[in-house]
């Protein structure tokens, strides 16, 4: 099970890269379907795909989308609310929940152009519940939405016995309880499977663990085959652009740090020599170098002014250079204007050495900058 943003990372999506996003949702939901999902709840940057696509991919791969207060401008449910499915003898209740707090539906409007709407997550839990009531054994709800939440959900709503929360990348190593109600949650971007057992005969018990997809964990072939696959096409849609071949990576265009040298070559040479003017080669060396997942942080200004674009694959824009700090450079050259951005705060750093990439980065902060100061 998933409680939602499986298949993409930003909330909203540029025209540049949608198709490479929804090869991208594509994969990710034929992986899922073929490892065995049983339910997967719909997430506001799911949503920003489009729903018309992630219908063909639910048909496509006959997928189990579940999500019991989306519902498009007449109230009709967009995807299934629930499912049953039955596991050694008993039945299992599963839907899905959007958080309905005011910046979740703000997001799913602006994700959907307002076509989709959040309704009363209490309400509609309350009623699958109800809907379900001596049918099933256990009922378990995906929902996405913050921890606080869940708490609410998890008192209000009488009937539920698991809620697996996704919103806040929180990890439970120990499920929280209120009342008879178990919450888990396992973390971000798959680095752990959250596995719970449970025993219904009798006392009911529980027992939760966060499994690491650390080295320990061997690939699936057809798994690996599939991302193979995935790589495959993104090449193919991008991959045929102008000197986007392997040569113009061993034979460097002319970066743009070049235009910098004749006035702050002390600094460019200095810049040489760290990762970030290598940047773009690590992903080469992945077979990444065409995934705009990956570009928007191994590139220089990513589809913003004067940076690398998808459509063209610039080579003197590789790798992470000075305007990726300094911002676009473009009037500082031409006619000396003032740098955009003359020293460049932490927070700047931070939106690629992500909390989840680089722990603590922020602390860490002078550490860092002593290895690429200038
Ligand atoms: C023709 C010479 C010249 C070129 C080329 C040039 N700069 Fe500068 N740059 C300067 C001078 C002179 C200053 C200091 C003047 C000032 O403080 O505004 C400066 C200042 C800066 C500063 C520091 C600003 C501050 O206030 O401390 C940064 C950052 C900078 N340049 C980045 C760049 C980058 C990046 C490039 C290449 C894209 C570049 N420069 C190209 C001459 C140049
Ligand atoms: C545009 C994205 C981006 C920004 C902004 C950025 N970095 Fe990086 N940084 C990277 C990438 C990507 C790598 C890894 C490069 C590689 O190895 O291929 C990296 C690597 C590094 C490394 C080398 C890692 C190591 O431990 O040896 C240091 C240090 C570093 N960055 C410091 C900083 C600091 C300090 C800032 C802010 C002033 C910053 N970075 C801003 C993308 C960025
Ligand atoms: C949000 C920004 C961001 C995105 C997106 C991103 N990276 Fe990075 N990457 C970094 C930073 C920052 C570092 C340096 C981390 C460090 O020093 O620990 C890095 C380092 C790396 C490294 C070398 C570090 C290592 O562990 O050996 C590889 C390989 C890499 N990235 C591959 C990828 C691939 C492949 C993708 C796309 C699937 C990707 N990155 C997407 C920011 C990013
Ligand atoms: C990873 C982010 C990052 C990159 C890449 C980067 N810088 Fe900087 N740069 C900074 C930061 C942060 C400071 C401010 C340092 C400080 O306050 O001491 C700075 C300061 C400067 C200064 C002012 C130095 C001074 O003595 O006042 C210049 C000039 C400069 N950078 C030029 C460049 C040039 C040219 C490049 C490309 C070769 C470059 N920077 C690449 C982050 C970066």
């Amino acid at each position: 099970m998933d409680a939602g943003d499986l298949l993409n990372e930003d909330e909203e999506i540029r025209d540049t890269v949608m198709e490479a996003a929804k090869i991208k949702a594509d994969s990710m939901v034929r992986i899922f379907g073929h490892i065995g999902a049983d339910a997967v709840n719909v997430g506001e940057k799911d949503l920003a795909l489009g729903v018309p696509f992630l219908k063909e991919l639910e048909k496509k791969y006959n997928f189990p989308f579940v999500s019991a207060n989306l519902t498009d401008a007449e109230g009709t449910p967009v995807f299934k609310r629930y499912i049953i499915k039955d596991v050694a003898g008993k039945k299992v209740g599963i839907f899905g929940l959007m958080g309905d707090m005011s910046e979740m539906v703000d997001k799913v409007q602006n994700a959907t152009g307002g076509t989709v709407k959040v309704q009363d997550a209490l309400e509609a839990a309350a009623a699958v519940v109800a809907e379900l009531s001596g049918k099933t054994d256990y009922m378990i709800v995906l929902a996405h939405q913050k921890a606080n939440r869940d708490w609410v959900l998890a008192r209000r709503v009488e009937g539920i016995d698991l809620i697996i929360g996704g919103q806040d990348y929180l990890k439970t190593e120990n499920p929280k309880r209120a009342g008879e109600t178990l919450m888990v949650n396992s973390g971000e971007k798959g680095q752990y499977q959250g596995l719970l057992e449970v025993t219904l005969n009798g006392e009911k018990t529980a027992q939760n663990s966060l499994i690491p997809f650390g080295d320990k964990i061997g690939d699936d072939p057809e798994v690996k085959a599939m991302v193979a696959e995935y790589n495959d096409k993104i090449v193919a849609l991008y991959g045929s652009g102008p000197d986007t071949t392997g040569a113009s990576v061993a034979a460097p265009a002319v970066l743009r740090v070049a235009s910098c040298e004749p006035c702050h070559s002390e600094v460019v040479r200095k810049w040489r020599s760290t990762d970030h003017a290598k940047a773009y080669s690590t992903l080469v060396g992945k077979s990444k170098q065409f995934d705009p997942s990956c570009l928007v942080c191994h590139t220089t200004r990513f589809e913003k002014s004067a940076g690398f674009t998808m459509s063209r694959q610039q080579p003197e824009l590789m790798n992470v250079q000075c305007e990726s700090c300094h911002g676009d450079a473009t009037e500082h050259l031409s006619s000396m204007k003032p740098i955009p951005v003359a020293d460049p705060p932490v927070e700047l750093c931070i939106e690629c050495h992500t909390p989840d990439r680089c722990p603590g980065f922020d602390r860490e902060f002078d550490e860092a900058w002593m290895k690429i100061a200038h």
